[in-house]
Protein backbone atom coordinates (compact mmCIF):
# COMPACT_ATOMS: atom_id res chain seq x y z
CA UNK A 1 0.00 0.00 0.00
CA UNK A 2 1.44 3.58 -0.62
CA UNK A 3 0.48 4.08 3.19
CA UNK A 4 1.57 3.06 5.64
CA UNK A 5 -0.52 1.10 8.40
CA UNK A 6 -1.49 2.26 12.03
CA UNK A 7 -3.15 0.63 14.67
CA UNK A 8 -5.54 1.80 16.96
CA UNK A 9 -4.92 -0.24 20.58
CA UNK A 10 -8.00 -1.70 22.04
CA UNK A 11 -10.84 0.08 20.44
CA UNK A 12 -9.60 -0.65 16.87
CA UNK A 13 -9.76 1.43 13.77
CA UNK A 14 -13.65 1.20 13.20
CA UNK A 15 -15.00 2.01 16.54
CA UNK A 16 -12.30 4.81 17.06
CA UNK A 17 -13.57 6.46 13.72
CA UNK A 18 -17.19 6.17 14.91
CA UNK A 19 -16.79 7.28 18.03
CA UNK A 20 -15.58 10.90 16.75
CA UNK A 21 -18.24 10.88 13.75
CA UNK A 22 -20.93 9.78 16.13
CA UNK A 23 -19.85 12.63 18.31
CA UNK A 24 -19.83 15.12 15.46
CA UNK A 25 -23.31 14.27 13.72
CA UNK A 26 -25.21 14.50 17.37
CA UNK A 27 -23.90 17.88 17.10
CA UNK A 28 -23.99 18.83 13.40
CA UNK A 29 -27.17 17.84 12.71
CA UNK A 30 -28.80 17.92 16.52
CA UNK A 31 -27.78 21.60 17.14
CA UNK A 32 -26.21 23.09 14.08
CA UNK A 33 -29.19 22.35 12.20
CA UNK A 34 -31.78 21.64 14.75
CA UNK A 35 -31.17 23.72 17.76
CA UNK A 36 -30.42 26.60 15.14
CA UNK A 37 -33.43 25.82 13.60
CA UNK A 38 -35.50 26.56 16.93
CA UNK A 39 -33.37 29.22 17.88
CA UNK A 40 -34.28 30.97 14.98
CA UNK A 41 -37.85 30.16 15.22
CA UNK A 42 -37.88 31.12 18.88
CA UNK A 43 -36.42 34.45 17.52
CA UNK A 44 -39.30 35.09 15.01
CA UNK A 45 -42.42 34.38 17.34
CA UNK A 46 -40.26 36.71 19.83
CA UNK A 47 -40.45 39.43 16.86
CA UNK A 48 -44.06 38.45 15.91
CA UNK A 49 -45.93 38.59 19.31
CA UNK A 50 -43.40 41.17 20.33
CA UNK A 51 -42.46 38.85 23.50
CA UNK A 52 -39.08 39.76 25.60
CA UNK A 53 -38.78 36.27 26.69
CA UNK A 54 -39.14 34.57 23.49
CA UNK A 55 -36.46 36.63 22.33
CA UNK A 56 -34.30 36.28 25.66
CA UNK A 57 -34.29 31.84 25.27
CA UNK A 58 -33.34 32.14 22.24
CA UNK A 59 -30.63 33.90 22.49
CA UNK A 60 -29.23 32.07 25.49
CA UNK A 61 -29.82 29.15 24.03
CA UNK A 62 -27.85 30.40 21.06
CA UNK A 63 -25.21 31.42 23.17
CA UNK A 64 -24.98 27.35 24.45
CA UNK A 65 -25.16 25.98 21.04
CA UNK A 66 -22.53 28.52 19.09
CA UNK A 67 -20.26 27.29 22.52
CA UNK A 68 -20.84 23.78 21.57
CA UNK A 69 -20.77 23.55 17.66
CA UNK A 70 -17.91 25.65 17.07
CA UNK A 71 -15.86 24.03 20.12
CA UNK A 72 -17.14 20.34 19.78
CA UNK A 73 -18.95 20.29 16.63
CA UNK A 74 -15.67 22.17 14.78
CA UNK A 75 -13.11 20.13 16.45
CA UNK A 76 -14.91 16.51 15.59
CA UNK A 77 -15.28 17.62 12.15
CA UNK A 78 -11.67 17.95 11.81
CA UNK A 79 -11.11 14.70 13.21
CA UNK A 80 -13.41 13.38 10.69
CA UNK A 81 -10.69 13.89 8.33
CA UNK A 82 -7.40 13.53 10.65
CA UNK A 83 -8.42 9.95 12.16
CA UNK A 84 -9.39 8.33 8.92
CA UNK A 85 -6.36 9.60 7.11
CA UNK A 86 -3.97 7.79 9.43
CA UNK A 87 -5.93 4.82 9.88
CA UNK A 88 -8.30 4.74 6.32
CA UNK A 89 -5.35 7.00 4.49
CA UNK A 90 -6.61 5.15 0.95
CA UNK A 91 -9.93 4.72 1.60
CA UNK A 92 -10.15 8.59 2.16
CA UNK A 93 -7.72 9.10 -0.87
CA UNK A 94 -10.08 7.21 -2.82
CA UNK A 95 -12.97 8.89 -1.58
CA UNK A 96 -10.99 12.38 -2.08
CA UNK A 97 -10.33 11.74 -5.79
CA UNK A 98 -13.78 11.10 -7.11
CA UNK A 99 -15.87 13.82 -4.69
CA UNK A 100 -13.44 16.53 -4.74
CA UNK A 101 -15.40 19.31 -5.55
CA UNK A 102 -18.14 18.71 -3.25
CA UNK A 103 -15.50 18.37 -0.94
CA UNK A 104 -13.73 21.61 -2.12
CA UNK A 105 -17.08 23.23 -2.17
CA UNK A 106 -17.99 21.65 1.01
CA UNK A 107 -14.58 23.54 2.70
CA UNK A 108 -16.21 27.09 1.35
CA UNK A 109 -20.02 26.16 2.81
CA UNK A 110 -18.72 25.79 5.79
CA UNK A 111 -16.71 28.41 6.24
CA UNK A 112 -19.39 30.77 5.69
CA UNK A 113 -21.60 28.67 8.05
CA UNK A 114 -18.96 29.66 10.87
CA UNK A 115 -18.77 33.60 9.96
CA UNK A 116 -22.44 33.74 9.55
CA UNK A 117 -23.18 31.79 13.14
CA UNK A 118 -20.58 34.67 14.55
CA UNK A 119 -22.71 36.90 12.83
CA UNK A 120 -25.73 35.86 14.16
CA UNK A 121 -24.53 35.81 17.60
CA UNK A 122 -22.45 38.86 17.79
CA UNK A 123 -25.38 41.28 16.29
CA UNK A 124 -28.20 40.34 18.26
CA UNK A 125 -28.02 43.65 20.90
CA UNK A 126 -26.93 45.50 17.74
CA UNK A 127 -29.43 44.68 15.19
CA UNK A 128 -33.00 45.60 17.01
CA UNK A 129 -35.60 47.02 16.44
CA UNK A 130 -36.75 48.22 13.24
CA UNK A 131 -33.20 45.69 12.12
CA UNK A 132 -34.93 43.15 14.24
CA UNK A 133 -35.89 41.10 10.64
CA UNK A 134 -32.51 41.85 8.57
CA UNK A 135 -31.03 39.97 12.42
CA UNK A 136 -33.55 37.06 11.75
CA UNK A 137 -32.39 37.12 7.69
CA UNK A 138 -29.11 36.44 9.15
CA UNK A 139 -29.96 33.10 10.90
CA UNK A 140 -32.16 31.91 8.16
CA UNK A 141 -28.69 32.76 6.09
CA UNK A 142 -27.18 30.41 8.20
CA UNK A 143 -29.30 27.64 7.97
CA UNK A 144 -29.37 27.65 4.28
CA UNK A 145 -25.09 27.06 4.44
CA UNK A 146 -25.32 24.37 6.73
CA UNK A 147 -28.25 22.35 4.94
CA UNK A 148 -26.30 23.07 2.03
CA UNK A 149 -22.94 21.39 3.97
CA UNK A 150 -25.61 18.37 4.84
CA UNK A 151 -26.61 18.20 1.08
CA UNK A 152 -23.30 18.07 0.23
CA UNK A 153 -21.88 15.52 2.71
CA UNK A 154 -24.84 13.16 2.33
CA UNK A 155 -23.38 12.16 -1.21
CA UNK A 156 -20.66 11.31 -0.38
CA UNK A 157 -22.02 9.41 2.63
CA UNK A 158 -24.66 7.80 0.27
CA UNK A 159 -22.24 6.43 -1.75
CA UNK A 160 -20.38 4.15 0.39
CA UNK A 161 -23.54 1.93 1.25
CA UNK A 162 -25.35 2.39 -2.04
CA UNK A 163 -22.35 3.29 -5.19
CA UNK A 164 -24.82 1.98 -7.66
CA UNK A 165 -23.63 2.01 -11.05
CA UNK A 166 -20.42 3.83 -9.97
CA UNK A 167 -18.02 0.80 -9.96
CA UNK A 168 -18.72 0.20 -13.75
CA UNK A 169 -19.44 3.79 -15.13
CA UNK A 170 -16.90 6.16 -12.72
CA UNK A 171 -18.75 9.23 -13.22
CA UNK A 172 -19.21 11.51 -10.54
CA UNK A 173 -22.91 12.25 -10.79
CA UNK A 174 -23.77 8.74 -10.72
CA UNK A 175 -21.92 8.13 -7.52
CA UNK A 176 -23.19 11.69 -5.79
CA UNK A 177 -26.52 10.96 -6.80
CA UNK A 178 -26.75 7.58 -5.73
CA UNK A 179 -30.06 5.94 -4.55
CA UNK A 180 -29.65 6.58 -0.75
CA UNK A 181 -28.76 10.01 -1.38
CA UNK A 182 -32.37 11.80 -1.26
CA UNK A 183 -33.84 9.53 1.46
CA UNK A 184 -30.81 9.83 3.75
CA UNK A 185 -30.50 13.39 3.33
CA UNK A 186 -34.54 14.02 4.46
CA UNK A 187 -33.76 11.28 7.14
CA UNK A 188 -30.76 13.36 8.19
CA UNK A 189 -32.31 16.66 8.69
CA UNK A 190 -35.26 15.43 10.03
CA UNK A 191 -33.73 13.58 12.57
CA UNK A 192 -31.55 16.70 13.57
CA UNK A 193 -34.79 18.39 14.14
CA UNK A 194 -35.97 15.53 16.16
CA UNK A 195 -33.06 16.40 18.32
CA UNK A 196 -33.06 20.11 17.90
CA UNK A 197 -36.68 20.35 19.09
CA UNK A 198 -35.54 18.16 22.19
CA UNK A 199 -32.53 19.96 23.21
CA UNK A 200 -34.90 23.42 22.72
CA UNK A 201 -36.77 21.49 25.23
CA UNK A 202 -34.42 20.49 27.98
CA UNK A 203 -32.92 24.12 27.92
CA UNK A 204 -36.22 25.45 28.45
CA UNK A 205 -36.99 22.87 31.46
CA UNK A 206 -33.78 23.76 33.19
CA UNK A 207 -33.33 27.51 32.61
CA UNK A 208 -36.76 28.39 33.09
CA UNK A 209 -39.16 28.67 35.68
CA UNK A 210 -42.81 27.39 35.44
CA UNK A 211 -45.35 30.18 33.87
CA UNK A 212 -46.96 30.77 30.59
CA UNK A 213 -44.00 31.49 28.43
CA UNK A 214 -42.74 27.72 29.65
CA UNK A 215 -46.25 26.21 28.73
CA UNK A 216 -46.29 27.86 25.55
CA UNK A 217 -42.45 27.07 24.66
CA UNK A 218 -42.80 24.03 25.93
CA UNK A 219 -46.29 23.30 24.13
CA UNK A 220 -44.47 24.25 21.10
CA UNK A 221 -41.27 22.23 21.11
CA UNK A 222 -42.78 19.31 21.94
CA UNK A 223 -45.03 19.59 18.89
CA UNK A 224 -42.22 20.19 16.59
CA UNK A 225 -40.40 16.94 18.35
CA UNK A 226 -43.59 14.61 17.62
CA UNK A 227 -43.69 15.85 14.08
CA UNK A 228 -39.63 15.35 13.67
CA UNK A 229 -39.47 12.72 14.55
CA UNK A 230 -42.49 10.80 12.90
CA UNK A 231 -41.10 12.11 9.49
CA UNK A 232 -37.62 10.56 11.05
CA UNK A 233 -39.31 7.01 11.00
CA UNK A 234 -40.90 7.39 7.61
CA UNK A 235 -37.77 8.31 6.07
CA UNK A 236 -35.83 5.85 7.81
CA UNK A 237 -38.51 3.46 6.41
CA UNK A 238 -38.28 5.07 2.55
CA UNK A 239 -34.02 4.56 3.52
CA UNK A 240 -33.96 1.20 4.50
CA UNK A 241 -36.29 0.01 0.88
CA UNK A 242 -33.39 1.86 -1.01
CA UNK A 243 -30.41 -0.80 0.48
CA UNK A 244 -29.54 -3.70 -1.19
CA UNK A 245 -31.10 -7.47 0.54
CA UNK A 246 -27.80 -8.74 0.56
CA UNK A 247 -26.56 -5.36 3.01
CA UNK A 248 -30.08 -5.35 4.58
CA UNK A 249 -30.04 -8.40 6.10
CA UNK A 250 -26.85 -7.49 8.22
CA UNK A 251 -28.91 -4.50 10.08
CA UNK A 252 -30.01 -6.59 12.91
CA UNK A 253 -26.46 -8.17 13.43
CA UNK A 254 -24.87 -5.32 13.44
CA UNK A 255 -26.36 -3.91 16.68
CA UNK A 256 -26.86 -6.98 18.43
CA UNK A 257 -23.70 -8.11 17.28
CA UNK A 258 -23.19 -12.12 17.71
CA UNK A 259 -23.72 -11.76 21.18
CA UNK A 260 -27.78 -11.45 21.07
CA UNK A 261 -28.08 -12.05 17.71
CA UNK A 262 -30.22 -14.79 17.97
CA UNK A 263 -32.86 -12.80 19.37
CA UNK A 264 -33.92 -10.36 16.83
CA UNK A 265 -36.41 -9.35 19.39
CA UNK A 266 -34.70 -7.31 21.44
CA UNK A 267 -33.90 -4.98 18.77
CA UNK A 268 -37.37 -4.11 17.90
CA UNK A 269 -38.42 -3.88 21.68
CA UNK A 270 -35.50 -1.60 22.21
CA UNK A 271 -36.44 0.63 19.22
CA UNK A 272 -39.87 0.57 20.45
CA UNK A 273 -38.86 1.26 23.82
CA UNK A 274 -37.11 4.33 22.65
CA UNK A 275 -39.79 5.82 20.11
CA UNK A 276 -41.66 5.49 22.92
CA UNK A 277 -39.78 7.45 25.72
CA UNK A 278 -39.98 10.74 22.99
CA UNK A 279 -43.69 10.43 22.37
CA UNK A 280 -44.10 10.27 26.38
CA UNK A 281 -41.91 13.22 26.92
CA UNK A 282 -43.47 15.07 23.78
CA UNK A 283 -46.86 14.62 25.26
CA UNK A 284 -46.14 15.37 28.98
CA UNK A 285 -44.62 18.91 27.87
CA UNK A 286 -47.52 19.21 25.63
CA UNK A 287 -49.78 19.16 28.62
CA UNK A 288 -47.46 21.26 30.34
CA UNK A 289 -46.38 19.07 33.15
CA UNK A 290 -42.98 20.96 33.61
CA UNK A 291 -41.84 18.48 36.48
CA UNK A 292 -42.50 15.26 35.13
CA UNK A 293 -40.78 16.40 31.88
CA UNK A 294 -37.65 17.73 33.45
CA UNK A 295 -37.37 14.42 34.92
CA UNK A 296 -38.10 12.92 31.39
CA UNK A 297 -35.89 14.97 28.89
CA UNK A 298 -32.92 13.73 29.89
CA UNK A 299 -33.47 9.89 29.27
CA UNK A 300 -34.92 10.78 26.11
CA UNK A 301 -32.56 12.88 24.51
CA UNK A 302 -30.21 10.23 25.41
CA UNK A 303 -32.27 7.77 23.74
CA UNK A 304 -32.44 10.18 20.58
CA UNK A 305 -28.67 10.25 20.01
CA UNK A 306 -28.35 6.42 20.66
CA UNK A 307 -30.49 6.20 17.67
CA UNK A 308 -28.18 8.45 15.95
CA UNK A 309 -25.13 6.27 16.93
CA UNK A 310 -27.23 3.04 16.39
CA UNK A 311 -28.31 4.10 12.30
CA UNK A 312 -24.54 5.35 11.58
CA UNK A 313 -23.52 1.89 13.09
CA UNK A 314 -26.06 0.17 11.16
CA UNK A 315 -24.74 2.10 8.08
CA UNK A 316 -21.15 1.75 8.19
CA UNK A 317 -21.08 -2.05 9.38
CA UNK A 318 -23.62 -3.40 6.68
CA UNK A 319 -22.02 -2.37 3.78
CA UNK A 320 -19.02 -4.77 4.70
CA UNK A 321 -16.85 -6.25 3.35
CA UNK A 322 -16.72 -2.67 1.27
CA UNK A 323 -15.59 0.26 1.92
CA UNK A 324 -16.76 1.12 -1.32
CA UNK A 325 -18.87 -1.06 -2.60
CA UNK A 326 -17.92 -3.21 -5.59
CA UNK A 327 -14.40 -1.33 -5.58
CA UNK A 328 -12.44 -1.32 -2.44
CA UNK A 329 -12.56 -3.91 0.73
CA UNK A 330 -13.04 -2.58 3.87
CA UNK A 331 -9.56 -3.36 4.63
CA UNK A 332 -8.50 -0.96 1.65
CA UNK A 333 -7.32 -3.44 -1.03
CA UNK A 334 -9.17 -2.84 -4.00
CA UNK A 335 -11.02 -5.75 -5.47
CA UNK A 336 -9.20 -5.51 -9.03
CA UNK A 337 -6.37 -5.62 -6.95
CA UNK A 338 -6.77 -9.27 -4.97
CA UNK A 339 -5.61 -11.54 -7.91
CA UNK A 340 -2.02 -9.47 -8.34
CA UNK A 341 -1.93 -9.92 -4.17
CA UNK A 342 -3.01 -13.80 -4.48
CA UNK A 343 -0.49 -14.46 -7.33
CA UNK A 344 2.65 -12.09 -6.31
CA UNK A 345 2.32 -11.44 -2.78
CA UNK A 346 1.14 -8.93 -0.89
CA UNK A 347 4.37 -7.85 1.11
CA UNK A 348 6.48 -7.97 -1.80
CA UNK A 349 4.02 -5.37 -3.36
CA UNK A 350 4.18 -3.67 -0.22
CA UNK A 351 7.08 -0.70 0.01
CA UNK A 352 6.57 0.06 3.60
CA UNK A 353 7.04 -3.04 5.13
CA UNK A 354 9.71 -3.36 2.91
CA UNK A 355 11.83 -0.80 4.39
CA UNK A 356 11.85 -2.51 7.63
CA UNK A 357 14.76 -4.65 8.69
CA UNK A 358 12.34 -6.98 10.28
CA UNK A 359 10.89 -7.92 6.66
CA UNK A 360 12.23 -11.69 6.86
CA UNK A 361 11.23 -12.17 10.27
CA UNK A 362 7.76 -14.60 10.25
CA UNK A 363 6.17 -13.12 13.09
CA UNK A 364 6.63 -9.50 11.84
CA UNK A 365 5.62 -10.82 8.19
CA UNK A 366 2.19 -12.15 10.02
CA UNK A 367 1.82 -9.15 12.08
CA UNK A 368 2.20 -7.23 8.96
CA UNK A 369 -0.46 -9.38 6.97
CA UNK A 370 -2.66 -9.34 10.05
CA UNK A 371 -2.63 -5.54 9.94
CA UNK A 372 -3.58 -5.27 6.27
CA UNK A 373 -5.82 -7.90 6.05
CA UNK A 374 -8.09 -7.95 9.40
CA UNK A 375 -7.17 -4.91 11.45
CA UNK A 376 -9.93 -2.92 10.09
CA UNK A 377 -12.23 -5.05 11.91
CA UNK A 378 -10.06 -6.95 14.61
CA UNK A 379 -7.52 -5.86 16.92
CA UNK A 380 -5.49 -7.74 19.24
CA UNK A 381 -6.34 -8.21 22.79
CA UNK A 382 -9.24 -5.53 22.29
CA UNK A 383 -12.65 -5.55 20.83
CA UNK A 384 -13.40 -8.19 18.19
CA UNK A 385 -10.09 -9.90 19.36
CA UNK A 386 -8.67 -11.91 16.39
CA UNK A 387 -7.17 -14.12 19.27
CA UNK A 388 -10.47 -15.02 20.97
CA UNK A 389 -12.06 -15.64 17.34
CA UNK A 390 -9.42 -17.86 16.05
CA UNK A 391 -8.90 -19.72 19.68
CA UNK A 392 -9.03 -23.27 19.89
CA UNK A 393 -8.32 -23.89 16.30
CA UNK A 394 -4.97 -25.56 15.14
CA UNK A 395 -2.78 -24.17 12.91
CA UNK A 396 -3.84 -26.08 9.71
CA UNK A 397 -7.14 -25.28 10.65
CA UNK A 398 -6.61 -21.52 10.52
CA UNK A 399 -5.29 -21.82 7.69
CA UNK A 400 -8.69 -23.39 5.85
CA UNK A 401 -10.40 -20.81 7.21
CA UNK A 402 -8.03 -17.84 5.85
CA UNK A 403 -9.27 -19.46 2.44
CA UNK A 404 -12.81 -18.95 3.55
CA UNK A 405 -12.98 -15.76 5.55
CA UNK A 406 -15.64 -14.00 3.20
CA UNK A 407 -17.94 -17.92 3.45
CA UNK A 408 -17.62 -18.12 6.85
CA UNK A 409 -18.98 -14.31 7.75
CA UNK A 410 -20.40 -12.80 4.74
CA UNK A 411 -19.16 -8.91 5.91
CA UNK A 412 -15.80 -9.77 5.99
CA UNK A 413 -13.38 -9.57 2.77
CA UNK A 414 -11.08 -12.08 1.24
CA UNK A 415 -7.63 -12.76 2.33
CA UNK A 416 -5.50 -11.46 -0.21
CA UNK A 417 -1.75 -12.97 -0.19
CA UNK A 418 -0.18 -15.92 -1.64
CA UNK A 419 -0.74 -19.38 -0.04
CA UNK A 420 2.58 -18.65 1.86
CA UNK A 421 1.64 -16.02 2.90
CA UNK A 422 -1.60 -17.58 3.90
CA UNK A 423 0.87 -19.93 5.95
CA UNK A 424 2.96 -17.20 7.61
CA UNK A 425 -0.50 -15.16 9.19
CA UNK A 426 -2.16 -18.75 9.82
CA UNK A 427 1.18 -19.33 11.91
CA UNK A 428 1.14 -16.39 13.77
CA UNK A 429 -2.62 -16.28 14.69
CA UNK A 430 -2.05 -19.76 15.91
CA UNK A 431 0.75 -18.69 18.00
CA UNK A 432 -1.38 -15.53 19.46
CA UNK A 433 -3.93 -17.54 20.49
CA UNK A 434 -1.58 -19.14 22.25
CA UNK A 435 -0.17 -16.71 23.52
CA UNK A 436 3.16 -17.24 22.53
CA UNK A 437 3.89 -14.01 20.54
CA UNK A 438 6.05 -11.29 21.75
CA UNK A 439 5.16 -8.37 20.18
CA UNK A 440 6.91 -5.17 20.02
CA UNK A 441 6.61 -3.26 23.14
CA UNK A 442 4.35 -0.27 21.90
CA UNK A 443 6.34 2.64 23.91
CA UNK A 444 9.32 2.19 22.10
CA UNK A 445 9.31 2.89 18.21
CA UNK A 446 9.44 0.49 15.31
CA UNK A 447 12.95 -0.60 13.91
CA UNK A 448 13.54 1.06 11.10
CA UNK A 449 17.02 0.87 10.59
CA UNK A 450 20.09 -1.48 11.45
CA UNK A 451 20.62 1.15 14.32
CA UNK A 452 17.38 1.54 15.93
CA UNK A 453 17.34 -2.20 15.86
CA UNK A 454 20.09 -2.20 18.27
CA UNK A 455 18.05 -0.44 21.07
CA UNK A 456 15.14 -3.02 20.16
CA UNK A 457 15.21 -5.78 22.88
CA UNK A 458 13.70 -8.36 20.87
CA UNK A 459 16.54 -8.95 19.15
CA UNK A 460 19.15 -9.12 22.12
C1 LIG B 1 -14.84 -5.73 7.51
C2 LIG B 1 -14.48 -6.11 8.81
C3 LIG B 1 -13.68 -7.40 9.00
C4 LIG B 1 -12.48 -7.74 8.44
C5 LIG B 1 -11.62 -6.92 7.51
C6 LIG B 1 -12.16 -9.04 8.98
N1 LIG B 1 -13.13 -9.47 9.84
FE1 LIG B 1 -13.23 -11.24 10.84
N2 LIG B 1 -15.01 -10.73 11.63
C7 LIG B 1 -15.61 -9.51 11.48
C8 LIG B 1 -16.82 -9.48 12.28
C9 LIG B 1 -17.73 -8.28 12.44
C10 LIG B 1 -16.92 -10.76 12.89
C11 LIG B 1 -18.04 -11.27 13.78
C12 LIG B 1 -17.83 -10.80 15.17
C13 LIG B 1 -18.89 -11.34 16.05
O1 LIG B 1 -19.10 -12.55 15.98
O2 LIG B 1 -19.49 -10.57 16.76
C14 LIG B 1 -15.75 -11.50 12.47
C15 LIG B 1 -15.50 -12.81 12.88
C16 LIG B 1 -14.33 -13.49 12.59
C17 LIG B 1 -14.02 -14.83 13.01
C18 LIG B 1 -14.94 -15.75 13.81
C19 LIG B 1 -15.91 -16.38 12.87
C20 LIG B 1 -16.73 -17.44 13.51
O3 LIG B 1 -17.85 -17.64 13.00
O4 LIG B 1 -16.29 -18.04 14.46
C21 LIG B 1 -12.78 -15.12 12.54
C22 LIG B 1 -12.03 -16.43 12.70
C23 LIG B 1 -12.30 -13.97 11.83
N3 LIG B 1 -13.26 -12.99 11.86
C24 LIG B 1 -11.06 -13.87 11.22
C25 LIG B 1 -10.66 -12.80 10.41
C26 LIG B 1 -9.37 -12.74 9.75
C27 LIG B 1 -8.29 -13.77 9.89
C28 LIG B 1 -9.37 -11.59 9.03
C29 LIG B 1 -8.26 -11.08 8.13
C30 LIG B 1 -7.83 -11.99 7.10
C31 LIG B 1 -10.64 -10.94 9.24
N4 LIG B 1 -11.38 -11.71 10.09
C32 LIG B 1 -11.00 -9.72 8.66
C33 LIG B 1 -15.21 -8.46 10.70
C34 LIG B 1 -14.08 -8.48 9.89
Amino acid sequence: MEFPVFEFPYLGTGMIIALNAVLHVIISHGLAIGAVFFIVASEYTGFRRASREWDDFARDFLKFTVIVTTGVGAVTGVGIWFIPSALSPRGIGTMLRVFFWPWFIEWAVFTCEVIFILLYYFTWGRLQGAQKKRHILIGAAYLSFALLSAALITGILGFMLTSDGWPWGRAFWQAFLNPSYIPQLFLRISSGLSIGALSSLAFLLFTRKDGAFRKNALEFFAKAAIIASSATIAFAWWYSTVIPPAFKTHAIFSVLTSRLSQYPRIFWYANGAGAFLLFVTAMVSIRGRGAFAKILIVPALLAAMTFVAEFERIREFIRGPYLMPGYMYANQVLISETPLFKKEGMLKNDPWFNQTVDNQDTTAQGAYLFARNCATCHTIGGINDIAERVSGRTEDGIFVLLGHTSDMVPFMPPFSGTNAERHILAGFLYDLSKGTVKLHDPSRPVPFTAEDRKGDGRHG
